[in-house]
């Protein structure tokens, strides 16, 4: 992989950013909240919106024609990038919109169980806490080993035939750390429950395949994977979409309507009511093309030397402590560390102001982990592909030096 040659492809790294205010190029670790967009991304955007801006799925005429097809394009190659049928991928604006569809429309019974991690991030939480209380049903939380790592004994001891619905992060925000989930899937289906895997942190790193997973429904972003904010998709097994509700209803969702009633229209349209985000669509269909382009081999190999790099040197600083397991390659692109207990937020935006290295630091939404623990946070390096070593040496060294000065 020709790293100076993916950086081409990413205006953020050609324009003004490459040197904020004669201060040291900008470098970009808060990938795991949005990552960068390559041009042919940010074109396909800019090309709908100057010359066939118009409504998919209905308009007749031929720019109307134009954006169903291409709407349907996407549709297509976005069901071959996770091993799906085209009819069971469902456009919505985020994981979090995914999610709260399947939490929402999903018929929990008070006698259910819903199982979580003790590591899911809002998204992945509020909505079934929400459906236990709206149904009666029971949330419960299957804690992590102690460095954070999937328990599937602990997790085959809890199965019972009352769990209806295991719901858990395929890669967490938090650490980094991806679950076996192959092997929960297989235990949750031999006791009769369906599984949610929220990829967020997952479909732009690693190859995900629904069908050999035999996942029921797998949630995803495209603004963490190259594509355009505001998108995201909800794959579900065609029968339990088929016998599912919609959660959100109006134009395009329905055949039918009169006075009385209404008839909705098959997977996925029923799920997709109102006008969609079409230029999204087109724009995560080029996205999706571009990290095909890269290879998934690259991607992992990229992404672990830098996190080989920074944790190998992070762990030779004494009072630095890394959030879930030591070795970096159970971490994918993610590192979470404190600094004994100076604030994060102090450390991230010391790291900006200095260094003009963008982190994320807090909770990243995993506010219950870092509750149950009493921690008030943490500072969150994130990188993707397109991110080099020589960045990396610029964070290490620039952390470094903060420490000295705290
Ligand atoms: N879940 C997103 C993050 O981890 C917002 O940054």
């Amino acid at each position: 992989m020709d790293i100076q040659k993916i950086r081409q492809d990413f205006p953020f790294f050609t324009q003004k950013n490459a040197d904020k205010n004669g201060k040291a190029p900008l470098v970009y670790f808060d990938n795991a909240c949005m990552t960068l967009k390559p041009k042919s991304v940010i074109d396909a955007e800019i090309d709908y919106y100057q010359n066939y801006s118009s409504c998919g799925g209905r308009s007749m005429h031929s720019l109307g024609e134009a954006v169903t097809k291409k709407a349907d394009e996407a549709r297509q190659q976005i069901a071959k990038f996770i091993g799906a049928k085209k009819d069971e991928i469902i456009f919505v604006k985020n994981t979090t919109e995914a999610i709260n569809l399947v939490a929402h429309s999903f018929d929990f019974k008070p006698s259910d169980i819903i199982f979580t991690s003790d590591k899911e991030h809002n998204s992945n939480l509020i909505p079934w806490q929400i459906a236990a209380k709206k149904s009666g049903a029971l949330h419960e939380v299957i804690y992590s080993k102690n460095d954070n790592t999937f328990d599937l004994e602990k997790f085959e001891r809890a199965m019972s035939p009352k769990v209806k619905m295991v719901a858990l992060g395929l890669t967490s925000n938090l650490d980094g750390v991806t679950i076996p989930a192959k092997e929960i899937i297989k235990i949750a289906h031999k006791f009769g429950a369906k599984v949610l895997l929220d990829a967020a942190q997952a479909a732009g790193h690693q190859k995900i395949d629904v069908k050999d997973l035999d996942v029921d429904f797998l949630a995803f972003s495209g603004h963490k994977m190259l594509g355009p904010t505001g998108t995201g998709v909800l794959y579900g097994k065609k029968e339990i979409l088929a016998e599912l509700d919609p959660f959100i209803v109006g134009g395009g969702t329905v055949d039918f309507s009169d006075y009385r009633g209404h008839h909705f229209l098959p997977v996925p349209d029923k799920f997709e009511g109102g006008l969609q985000n079409y230029a999204g669509i087109i724009g995560l269909h080029e996205a999706v093309k571009y990290l095909e382009n890269v290879g998934w081999e690259n991607i992992s190999k990229a992404e672990k030397e830098i996190n080989k790099f920074i944790t190998d040197e992070l762990q030779k600083v004494n009072g630095i402590k890394i959030i879930g397991p030591e070795n970096s390659d159970l971490r994918g692109s993610i590192i979470s560390f404190n600094f004994k207990n100076i604030d994060p937020h102090q450390i991230t935006l010391m790291l900006d102001s200095s260094a003009n290295i963008m982190t994320r630091s807090g909770q990243f939404c995993v506010h219950s982990w870092f509750n149950a623990r009493g921690v008030a946070g943490a500072v969150r390096i994130s990188f993707y592909f397109y991110n080099t070593l020589e960045e990396a040496k610029i964070f290490v060294e620039s952390i470094k030096k903060i420490i000295q000065i705290l």
